[in-house]
């Protein structure tokens, strides 16, 4: 039997469906992370919150399951996406309990963190409390975060710019129950954007106003979104940076951003809590893979901001279907912010599981390719300067083996850093106009630093000290692909303070 995809030292749901992490949050010493869950298929179905906590981010404890779809107005689509926060010692969750058509806010509670009850009052928010400008069909993914005194709240709506209120769409027979897939005929009213609540009480809420509006530097397309920002995130750095996160369904192209056809951005800039506002001063995007989404922050008791994605995408095919589960996490990342751009380094308890150090000073290799003893493995760490001198290309085959490689290089001419996954193993299929390639722009560079982590079926790239990230899958037979090669092509090019360690868990 084939072996299978499975990560070793990454969250990845057991059986059935995972997608969205929800609920992060540090609660009585642990680090909990719930996620959207469908425990009958490896595919999307009413969703259920399944929960995992940890207290290195290496080991995890499967717990019981802490919300299924059981009551009526959540019985078509389930417990959708949320949040967690503590309060008076108690741990409550805000989620979007979706139906066709209509999408509204609950609340449910526990006292140890495990078992959690639902609120006989929910639905707690409606999008018929809010303004009239907000679209019912679309109000969803509620953030809940600390400011002052009070308790506030974000989540991903569609805005009527222009006040116009909608004429409520019958609910209707829907081929897909799927919440963020409307039926083909459906036409979706407004643009994406993100709205701001506050509360006393985690109960009852009163809305402050929307976030995004047209404002200098500020593209349109982020204003004028088909689609809705969903999963966002509010933090403040320990420095005071104010952070949003979100995920835009369906976020245009710009340059060499964005080729998802669904992204994840940061924002930093202010927000108002008084009008809601947020003052853009600089949009990014946080990962330049294939696979990362909906990610979610928690902050930790020494003040680290810990961040944790989907490390899968939308409307794509999951390979791992065929051994039935689909859904992994990216590693825990620690989160700072550096001259404007979001900094993500692994998070630091990993150091913990690194073994058999393999360190190599300096190698060169001159159009051509070069394997170096003990470096090889798919569950490894790797760190290594690329200083591609005259090379037009080069770089890293990994996960080579069985006819399949997964190349990652620098291209001088044009500036870029590559993530190439077309030879790299099983297809991956879906809507993108390009599954197989996607480019970081480093313009011309003499050296670039690169901390990879390969886990059987991923590459998780931290480059130039987390200022950038690539994430991606790749499907190779995970017995045969554990080849390291590194390559130049065109001249010369030298890989240097080279450390390979295995990661053992
Ligand atoms: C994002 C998302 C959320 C929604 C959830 C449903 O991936 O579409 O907006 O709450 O997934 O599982």
């Amino acid at each position: 039997m084939k072996e299978s995809y499975r990560p070793r030292y990454h969250v990845s749901v057991p059986f059935g469906w995972a997608n969205d992490p929800n609920g992060t949050i540090w609660f009585r010493g642990k680090a909990h992370l719930f996620y959207q869950h469908y425990p009958h298929k490896p595919e999307w179905g009413p969703m259920h919150w399944n929960h995992v906590t940890t207290t290195d981010f290496l080991h995890w404890e499967q717990r019981p399951v802490a919300l299924y779809p059981d009551r009526p107005y959540e019985l078509v689509c389930g417990c959708c996406s949320g949040s967690a926060a503590e309060k008076d010692g108690r741990l409550y969750l805000l989620y979007t309990a979706a139906q066709p058509m209509m999408q509204r806010q609950c609340i449910a509670v526990s006292e140890d963190g495990d078992r959690f009850e639902k609120y006989e009052g929910n639905p707690i928010l409606t999008a018929e409390m809010l303004s009239p400008e907000i679209y019912e069909e679309d109000f969803r993914d509620p953030r809940i975060f600390r400011h002052g005194d009070s308790w506030y709240l974000l989540a991903g709506v569609r805005y009527l710019d222009g006040g116009r209120r909608v004429e409520r769409a019958p609910t209707r027979q829907r081929e897909t129950t799927n919440p963020r897939q409307p039926a083909p005929e459906h036409r979706k009213e407004g643009w994406g954007n993100l709205c701001l609540l506050k509360s006393d009480d985690l109960f009852r809420w009163s809305y402050v106003g929307h976030l995004l509006y047209p404002q200098p530097g500020f593209n349109e397309a982020f204003y004028r979104l088909d689609g809705v920002y969903e999963c966002p995130d509010y933090f403040v750095t320990g420095d005071g940076t104010e952070v949003l996160l979100s995920s835009p369904q369906n976020l245009p192209g710009e340059g060499r951003l964005y080729q998802n056809i669904h992204s994840v951005l940061f924002m930093l800039g202010r927000l108002d809590f008084a009008t809601g506002r947020f003052d853009v001063t600089t949009v990014g995007e946080v990962d330049s893979g294939f696979d990362f989404y909906a990610a979610q922050t928690l902050r930790m008791p020494d003040g680290r901001i810990v961040m944790i994605a989907w490390k899968e995408m939308w409307d794509r095919s999951f390979p791992t279907r065929a051994e039935e589960w689909a859904g992994t996490y990216t590693l825990p990342r620690e989160l700072t912010v550096e001259d404007g751009r979001l900094v993500q380094k692994p998070v630091r308890e990993i150091e913990a599981c690194r073994g058999n150090a393999v360190r190599v000073g300096e190698t060169v290799v001159t159009d051509g390719e070069t394997e170096l003893p003990g470096v090889e493995g798919n569950v490894i760490e790797l760190r290594f300067t690329l200083e591609p001198g005259a090379a037009s290309r080069a770089g890293v085959k990994l996960l080579s083996g069985g006819g399949c490689e997964t190349l990652l290089y620098y291209d001088r001419d044009a500036g870029l850093l590559v993530f190439d996954r077309s030879r790299s193993g099983e297809e991956i299929t879906g809507r993108d106009r390009d599954l197989n390639v996607r480019v970081l722009e480093l313009g011309r560079r003499e050296r670039v630093e690169l901390d990879l982590f390969l886990d059987v079926s991923s590459l998780e790239a931290f480059i130039d000290g987390g200022r950038h990230t690539m994430t991606g899958n790749v499907y190779p037979d995970p017995a045969k692909a554990k080849g390291v090669r590194f390559f130049a092509e065109g001249g010369r090019a030298v890989i240097r303070d080279l450390e390979k360690f295995d990661i053992l868990v």
